[in-house]
């Protein structure tokens, strides 16, 4: 299993400064297809647990071994490095796409719960991981386009995600997309017509803001690809308050997200949600400043 370094111990912290100040060649961004193989690829109850994201809403989600299991059988080097460094993240290698982080949760349900229009709409999730906040979405009658930087995340975990909480899967793959890479390239994709930038209702992201080097490329998405009346969410934790003595990406984070969009003035920034149980956590709503 892959772990969060927790120690925050001084070798850490040293290892965590070269790797930022080296330069890291980001994967460019593409569509990824759907196999037909993959489509019709029937799986086994050891493969996948039903997991209760919240109270009433249980989703079959593959098993972290056996999505890792096959990366290793597919030589994925990426995967194995961070498997060997016994590591969530490695910068531009392996982003953490394997596991639910915390804030998934948090926003699921948010979005479950409250006031948030669905049907029909274009929804994209992005830094996606297994892909819960498209399923809820997809659930609600959206159509969605999931994104992660891993192309083998999108392969073992998100795909096979909505193949299995969906009986009629060609039907539910017409409202998907699929797309791998890095935020800079992912934000001038063009659509397969060509010759126009898909923009969306819902940008959706969770746990997405740890590393601050990434939180101009994650507000450009946002910037570029969120429609004029588009709504944009995004969940993290805001700071530690007990327990953990050393939470992934915290002290930059959420905080310097909410800045970075505050200060470019095209966006009002509402905290949504806000809650305190060992971690501090927050939801916040984009929305383009009308104008007047
Ligand atoms: C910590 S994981 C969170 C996954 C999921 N949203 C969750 O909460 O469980 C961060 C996600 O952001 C994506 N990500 C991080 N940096 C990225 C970058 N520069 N470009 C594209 N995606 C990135 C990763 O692929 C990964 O899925």
């Amino acid at each position: 299993m892959f772990k969060f370094r927790f120690s925050g111990d001084k070798e850490d912290e040293e290892e965590d400064k070269d790797i930022k100040n080296s330069t890291l060649n980001w994967i460019s961004a593409s569509k990824v297809e759907v196999l037909e193989m993959q489509v019709e690829k029937q799986y086994e109850p050891v493969d996948y647990a039903e997991n209760k994201i919240f109270p009433g809403c249980k989703l079959k989600l593959i098993r972290f071994e056996k999505a890792l299991h096959d990366l290793q059988m597919e030589n994925c080097t990426n995967i194995i490095e961070a498997e060997s460094q016994n590591s969530d993240l490695i910068p531009a290698k392996y982003e953490g796409g394997l596991k639910i982080w915390e804030c998934n949760y948090d926003l699921s349900q948010y979005l479950f719960k409250n006031d948030v229009e669905f049907q029909g709409k274009l929804v994209l999730d992005l830094g996606c991981g297994n892909g819960v906040l498209g399923l809820i979405a997809l659930l609600k009658n959206s159509i969605v386009h999931f994104q992660d930087y891993n192309v083998e995340v999108i392969k073992a975990i998100t795909i096979p995600n909505v193949l299995l909480n969906f009986d009629d899967r060609e039907s539910v793959l017409k409202r998907c997309q699929f797309f791998c890479g890095d935020w800079e390239s992912f934000t001038k994709l063009r659509s397969s017509k060509g010759d126009e930038f898909v923009k969306y209702d819902l940008i959706l992201t969770s746990d997405t803001t740890y590393n601050p080097d990434n939180l101009k490329k994650l507000y450009e998405v946002f910037k570029q690809r969120l429609k004029e009346d588009g709504i944009g969410i995004c969940s993290r934790v805001l700071r530690l308050i007990a327990g953990k003595s050393y939470y992934f990406g915290v002290g930059g984070g959420i905080r310097q997200f909410q800045n970075l969009i505050e200060e470019d003035g095209i966006f009002d920034v509402e905290t949504m949600w806000k809650t305190r149980d060992g971690l501090e956590k927050k939801i916040l709503k984009i929305t383009r400043k009308q104008q007047s």
